[in-house]
């Protein structure tokens, strides 16, 4: 192995430049070569594919978003497209590739390896949503920007005797929900596994004001589960808080990335380099019970999803 590339894909996320940093500086320290693909796999089919120095890398490590840029290419998944990305990297003479990114990320990784070209994959999304680690970058400075809006939301929410709905993203997934539930001490969180009851809300709500004397409610929605401002006219309807709805988008996705972040990202980005080097490849990174590991990607991606139900349920305990 001589020669790497690098790439991110998919949404992007705080600490994918991190992860670039890692891989970059380790596999120089290891005198390898290292290349950056631009804007994803569709970089890598066009050959935008640059070599990388070492000052490239400076002072990237508080940037968010992604300094090879990023982009989705669902035509990744036909051969003959798949086979022109092989193409590309061999006229450079390259000889591994990591793949940043969430689960498409990791398939177009996976196609890459049985058309024959070695790669490494770093989950890299703010959802969390990735089967075999514990944790993606991203996710934590996500969750410190939920966490962060919540907080001037409450304040004003307050004053004014309101209920917020507040839609936060995560694709299909209640991570980041759940998570800012609990640490933004809301009343109520909503997501694909932890559904609600239109009923049981507003009962819930008439009690928090009633009988807690609550002057605020916040409730947590995952995206792509109800239209927040129709559930904001119902709470204004049943109950006497003035009902009012926000989705945060993508200012999520944005800013410095969180300590926790960078650290993640760095120690994960050493190991891809590391599986390279040891001709392993076909394998994404993953964080365990703290520890930093490596797993095949197809039996990553089949592994099977719990509902968090320990976090929900501690959730609850502190309504
Ligand atoms: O996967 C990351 C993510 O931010 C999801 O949470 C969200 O559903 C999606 O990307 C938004 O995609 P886009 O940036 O293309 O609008």
């Amino acid at each position: 192995m001589k020669k790497i590339a690098i790439l991110t894909s998919g949404g992007d996320a705080p600490g994918m430049n991190c992860a670039i940093r890692a891989v970059t500086r380790v596999a120089m320290k290891s005198g390898l070569d290292v290349y950056g693909v631009y804007e994803g796999f569709k970089g890598l089919v066009s050959g935008d594919i640059i070599k990388l120095e070492n000052n490239d890398v400076s002072e990237i490590l508080n940037k968010g978003g992604t300094i090879l840029k990023t982009s989705r290419l669902p035509q990744f998944k036909k051969r003959s497209i798949v086979q022109e990305g092989i193409k590309q990297l061999q006229k450079k003479r390259i000889d591994g590739l990591v793949v940043i990114g969430g689960d498409g990320s990791y398939r177009g990784a996976m196609a890459l390896q049985q058309m024959g070209m070695p790669c490494v994959a770093i989950p890299g999304t703010i959802d969390n949503d990735i089967n075999g680690t514990d944790k993606t970058i991203g996710f934590h400075t996500a969750l410190y920007n939920i966490v962060d809006a919540v907080n001037k939301l409450r304040d004003t929410s307050s004053s004014h005797h309101r209920c917020f709905v507040i839609e936060v993203m995560g694709r299909k997934s209640g991570q980041l929900a759940l998570h800012a539930g609990i640490a933004c001490g809301s009343e109520i969180v909503i997501t694909k596994d932890f559904p609600y009851n239109e009923r049981e809300l507003i009962d819930q709500l008439l009690y928090e004001e009633k009988v807690k004397r609550k002057k605020h409610a916040i409730i947590i929605v995952s995206e792509n589960l109800m239209c927040v401002h129709n559930l904001a006219n119902i709470i204004d309807q049943n109950t006497s808080f003035s009902g009012r709805a926000l989705v945060l988008g993508h200012i999520q996705r944005g800013g410095t990335p969180v300590p926790e972040d960078r650290i993640l990202a760095s120690k994960m980005g050493k190991k891809a380099v590391e599986l390279l080097i040891a001709g392993i490849a076909g394998q994404c990174v993953c964080i365990k019970k703290d520890g930093i590991i490596n797993m095949d990607i197809e039996i990553a991606l089949n592994e099977k999803n719990e509902k968090d139900i320990l976090l929900y349920k501690l959730f609850e305990e502190l309504v």
